[in-house]
C-alpha cells in the first residue's frame, strides 16, 4: 500500500502519462465543488488578466473562459499537463485568449504587478518552498491583485489515504501566517462544502 500511494501522492504533485491524464479527470469530477467556488467568487471583465498556477488538465481554465473572455495565463510544471489544458482550451488559445505553459510558482516568469488576479487549486501542497512560491505571486500582482487559494483543510487530506507523504499539510492559521508575511494585508477565509476552502489574499 504504501509505494502505490506514494506513487498516487507523485501523480497529484506532478501527472504524468496515461494515468496522470486519468487522475486529473477524476480530480474534475470529484472536485466540482472546489472549481465551482473559485469561479463563483471571481470578478471577471474582458479586461481581467488572471494567472492560474498548477493547472493540471487546464478544466479551471476552462471555467474561467466560459465566464468571461478575458486573458487567462497559466503554468504548471508538467509538459504532459500543458498538452492536456492545451487540448482542453484549444479555442482559448486560438483567440489569443489563453497562453498555457511549463513554468514552477516558486519562480514564475512574468513582469511585477502583471496580473489583476492570481489562481490556484490543489497545488500549494506540493511546491518546493512554499514561501517563496507566496513571494512570487505577490510580486505579479498588481496593487488591488487578489490571490485565490483553493485547499482542502489538513483535516480533509488527513482522511485521504495517499497524502501520507508527499503533501505539505497545513492549518487555516499557517495559510494566514504564511500570506502576511509575504505582504498581504488582508487575507479572509471561505468554506467550499465540508473540507475545502477558499483562502483570498489582498494586497
Ligand atoms: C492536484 S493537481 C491540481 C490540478 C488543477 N489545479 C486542478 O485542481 O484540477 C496539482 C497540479 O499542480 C502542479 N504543480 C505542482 N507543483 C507545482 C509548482 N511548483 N508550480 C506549478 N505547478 C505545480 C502539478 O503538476 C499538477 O498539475
Amino acid at each position: 500500500m504504501g509505494r502505490f500511494s506514494d506513487y498516487l501522492a507523485s501523480q497529484c504533485g506532478n501527472p504524468r502519462g496515461a494515468i496522470g491524464k486519468t487522475m486529473t479527470w477524476a480530480m474534475n469530477r470529484v472536485n466540482g465543488f472546489m472549481y465551482n467556488g473559485i469561479v463563483k467568487n471571481l470578478y471577471l471583465s474582458e479586461d481581467t488578466k488572471i494567472l492560474d498556477i498548477g493547472f493540471g488538465n487546464g478544466y479551471l481554465e476552462s471555467l474561467i473562459y466560459r465566464k468571461a473572455k478575458c486573458s487567462v495565463y497559466g503554468i504548471d510544471i508538467s509538459d504532459d499537463m500543458v498538452k492536456a489544458a492545451s487540448e482542453k482550451n484549444k479555442n482559448g488559445i486560438k483567440n489569443g485568449d489563453i497562453h498555457l505553459s511549463v513554468g514552477d510558482c516558486c519562480d514564475l516568469a512574468f513582469e511585477n504587478r502583471s496580473f489583476d488576479i492570481v489562481t490556484t487549486m490543489n497545488t500549494i501542497y506540493f511546491w518546493n518552498d512554499t514561501l517563496r512560491g507566496l513571494q512570487e505571486i505577490y510580486r505579479v500582482l498588481n496593487d488591488t491583485g487578489i490571490f485565490y487559494n483553493a485547499v482542502l483543510t489538513k483535516e480533509g487530506l488527513d482522511k485521504m489515504f495517499y497524502t501520507k507523504n508527499g503533501f505539505k499539510k497545513f492549518e487555516n492559521h499557517e495559510y494566514a501566517e504564511m500570506g502576511q508575511k509575504v505582504g498581504f494585508q488582508k487575507i479572509s477565509f471561505r468554506h467550499l462544502g465540508k473540507y475545502g476552502l477558499l483562502i483570498i489574499y489582498e494586497k
